[in-house]
């Protein structure tokens, strides 16, 4: 048989994952073949009319067949962009999303009018948050912790890659208790996910994230109660608070921030499509 063309490897892929009902199917096969070809998404492109590899061909059918087992794309490429920055991903880290980049854009926002010198991202993961910080404010210092050893192995190579290493100070333990001191600000995105939803997550989610960076507990809400108990300790007077949350978690949310944090202004920041995602406290 002739030696396929790289459009004609890219074609059949799309079609065996449509038909498999993977539903960002030309997505999906365009960044596993860029990835098997170690070009960019947007080079592929200048290569359709080549010659496909034949020494790429397993690699490619592996990636191929990762993915119609619901393994999400970046488990097999190892990498997601997050805030136009690329980040290392394994198993142990959940994969950032879209929506978490609104906890970057809302402090960057802030940033000109403060002088932020200590931040804090609690639950880093693969450090997304936390080194999306120390790239834009080159001044700061920012804490990241977790209670998983091997996610934070991921964050510290993410920092040393994006050359932030000795900004960003990866700490292993409960929310805000390892912080040696208060900060200005304290970024978390911590699992909210309830336990109905656990049980009804897509298999991409379901089956391949690690349940402890999602699970919330009953109401999803276990985390962050524990968490908005605990932050005033750790938090300077004038500080913020940005806390992702569950599209609707945002009125129960809000209101433990007011029990907590008397007289700060509170805001409920919503996504691009209107869903709240962010607790905003100003205290
Ligand atoms: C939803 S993931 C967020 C990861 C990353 N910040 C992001 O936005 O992509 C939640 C993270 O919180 C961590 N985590 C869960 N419980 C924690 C706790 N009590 N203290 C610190 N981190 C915790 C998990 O290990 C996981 O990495």
């Amino acid at each position: 048989m002739n030696q396929p063309t790289v459009r004609q490897a890219l074609a059949r892929a799309i079609e065996r994952l449509t038909d498999a009902r993977i539903e960002e199917a030309r997505l999906d096969a365009e960044l596993l073949l860029a990835h098997t070809l170690g070009i960019s998404r947007s080079g592929l492109f200048l290569q359709l009319d080549r010659r496909f590899p034949t020494e790429k061909a397993s690699a490619f059918m592996d990636s191929i067949e990762r993915r119609l087992r619901h393994e999400p794309v970046a488990y097999i490429t190892g990498h997601k962009e997050f805030y136009g920055l690329d980040f290392r991903v394994t198993p142990d880290t959940l994969i950032p999303r879209p929506e978490t980049e609104l906890i970057v854009e809302k402090a960057l926002e802030v940033a000109p009018r403060r002088n932020f010198r200590f931040l804090a991202d609690i639950g880093t993961g693969c450090g997304a948050i936390a080194i999306t910080f120390a790239v834009h404010l080159p001044r700061a210092t920012v804490w990241a912790v977790d209670t998983s050893d091997r996610a934070l192995a991921v964050a510290s190579e993410n920092a040393r890659r994006h050359g932030v290493s000795k900004r960003v100070r990866c700490l292993c333990g409960d929310l805000v208790d390892p912080l040696p001191h208060p900060v200005d600000l304290i970024a978390a995105n911590l699992p909210y996910v309830t336990d109905e939803e656990m049980m009804r997550l897509p298999d991409d989610v379901r089956l391949f994230e690690p349940a402890a960076a999602l699970a919330g507990g009953q109401d999803g809400l276990d985390c962050i109660r524990r968490f908005l108990a605990r932050a005033p300790s750790k938090l300077r007077p004038g500080g913020i608070i940005l806390l992702e949350i569950g599209p609707s978690q945002g009125p129960r949310v809000s209101a433990l921030a007011r029990k907590t944090f008397d007289g700060a202004t509170i805001e409920t920041v919503p996504d691009l499509s209107g869903k709240d995602r962010v607790i905003a406290v100003f205290s």
